[in-house]
């Protein structure tokens, strides 16, 4: 399994329903390295930005809208297999179709408000990463309970 980094936000819905203890609590009982974290007022620029390959889409403009509604909590995390992973636990887009347990499923009632996203593939990590971050932002100079017990 690769180690990897990937992207993720809490959107506007999970911050101001203070679900981000609960969420972020998911993410590190698998055992994923938190190396990136801040509470971000997003840019109409950024939003274009990030959306970009949804431009076009009849959801596109609430799409905007929403992000840039309130605080996201973005984050980039660590772990082996973390895109795809992270994909799992965050659950399918409609949370009506959303696996029980994820954190779609459980958290949230629609497409539009589904509390958060998580880049889909290494390209979309990479690109999404560099848009959010900057080096400087990035700790990656600690080791978790779990590395160290993996020796790694
Ligand atoms: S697509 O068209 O299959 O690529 O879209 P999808 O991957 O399902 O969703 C892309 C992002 O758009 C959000 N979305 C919506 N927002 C508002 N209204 C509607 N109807 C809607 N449908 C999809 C969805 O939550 C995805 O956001 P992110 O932040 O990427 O999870």
């Amino acid at each position: 399994m690769p180690m990897e980094r990937t992207f993720t936000a809490l959107k506007p819905d999970a911050v101001k329903r203070g679900l981000m203890g609960k969420i972020i609590e998911r993410i590190e009982d698998k055992g994923y390295k938190i190396i990136g974290m801040k509470l971000v007022n997003v840019s109409l620029d950024l939003a274009k930005k990030h959306y970009k390959e949804h431009e076009g889409k009849d959801f596109y403009n609430r799409l905007i809208e929403y992000i840039t509604s309130g605080p996201v909590l973005a984050m980039v995390l660590e772990g082996e297999n973390v895109i795809s992973g992270l994909r799992h636990i965050v659950g399918k887009t409609n949370p009506d179709e959303a696996d029980v347990g994820s954190i779609r499923a459980d958290f949230c009632m629609t497409k539009e408000y589904n509390a958060i996203h998580a880049s889909d593939s290494i390209e979309s990590a990479n690109r999404e990463i560099a848009l959010w971050f900057n080096e400087s932002e990035i700790c990656d100079n600690y080791k978790t309970s779990l590395e160290i017990l993996m020796g790694i």
